[in-house]
């Protein structure tokens, strides 16, 4: 990866991320995943408790997720060293010695609205407090279908597309966009814990090709897409359409108001894949399963449609590492979003206990 003057070539290591959705990791079955950078072994143990270790034996480096579980420790099927769920050795077949370094790495982890996170900085910064807050996900009020794609970018360009929905005009025409999405400035605001919030109000407009689609009211609408980001790469977004003059701007939302939850995370898999990881929650029509299902369908092709344009970018990137882009006024999130990540990475570089290994 060449693209050193536009992207990040470091990840940020001190922080919550997002492993898995919890029903990835099945009990009886080994998912392997490479976060950071890191071929991480992602189990549940008997208990349930979701296990994470480095998936590379220290022996010969073979994968542990290749091996057997038994019980709550796995064994690696190359020449049989047995761990346990906190990555110590405590079998090697033929030897009775077991040494002190004969261990894998394990990761803290914990499970959180139906999320696996997980801890690859240094285990004792792990604090569950910090963990963002992703009710929706399994609230009675709220419905919900998990999805995952994988993105073959750096993690840097799907955060600049999230943070500029001015590309929902010509990107998701038929999806999720609408003319008025470029014309709408949106207003960025920093903050009280390190991250932006992004509001945008359309009033009196059309609704969006993905709201018509489930809408139960016809006509014009107060629209709203207000949402928080967080680094490394957390977008939480409020959104809906009231019948416009209800009332939306002023927070007084009318009963037949479709209101909905979206999140939008991404794992850096390594400095040019990503794994992301979202849904698209609503609070309306709650036993429609057909309906959880077509908005999980519509955003799946509005998703594939910001695949084509980023991948695309990245393969140019690749070849021009010396790149520098053309600022325009539709910029000022996705700037501020670098200069916090930066500034993270800087920080986290400066530590004096540095980045595990
Ligand atoms: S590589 Fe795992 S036991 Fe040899
Ligand atoms: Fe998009």
């Amino acid at each position: 990866m060449q693209t050193s003057n536009y992207l990040s070539q470091d990840f940020i290591f001190e922080s919550w991320y997002v492993a898995a959705w919890d029903h990835e990791v099945s009990t009886g079955q080994m998912l392997a995943r490479t976060l950071l950078g890191q071929p991480v072994l992602l189990y549940r143990d008997t208990q349930g408790q979701v296990v994470a270790l480095a998936d590379k034996c220290c022996h010969r480096a073979a994968p542990l997720s290749h091996g057997r579980q038994e019980c709550d420790a796995v064994r690696c099927m190359y020449h049989g060293m047995k761990f346990d769920r906190s990555g110590r050795c405590i079998d090697i077949p033929g030897q009775d010695q077991i040494p002190a370094k004969a261990c894998v790495r394990s990761y803290p982890v914990v499970e959180k609205d139906r999320f696996i996170w997980i801890w690859m900085g240094q285990p004792q910064n792990a604090a569950p407090a910090a963990i963002l807050d992703f009710f929706w996900h399994d609230h009675a009020d709220w419905r919900m279908k998990p999805g995952y794609i994988h993105y073959q970018a750096h993690y840097q360009l799907v955060v600049d597309n999230l943070l500029d929905f001015s590309h929902l005009s010509f990107v998701h025409p038929t999806t999720l966009g609408t003319a008025s999405n470029a014309q709408v400035s949106a207003q960025v605001d920093r903050t009280e814990d390190g991250g932006l919030r992004i509001t945008r109000w359309y009033i009196n407009d059309e609704m969006s090709p993905n709201h018509k689609r489930v809408a139960q009211f016809q006509g014009p609408v107060d629209r709203w897409q207000i949402y928080q980001w967080h680094a490394p790469a957390f977008l939480r977004m409020d959104a809906g359409s009231a019948p416009t003059g209800t009332g939306a701007p002023e927070g007084r939302i009318d009963p037949c108001a479709m209101k909905f939850r979206h999140t939008s995370v991404q794992t850096p898999e390594t400095l040019g894949t990503t794994h992301y990881f979202f849904c698209q929650a609503r609070n309306f029509a709650l036993d429609n399963e057909a309906m959880t299902e077509a908005i999980f369908q519509d955003v799946c092709t509005a998703f594939g449609e910001d695949r084509d344009i980023i991948e695309g970018q990245q393969k140019i990137l690749n070849t021009d590492p010396n790149f520098h882009p053309v600022a325009t006024a539709h910029d000022m999130g996705l700037n501020q979003a670098r200069f916090i990540i930066n500034r993270r990475l800087q920080n986290e570089q400066a530590a004096p206990t540095g980045t595990p290994t």
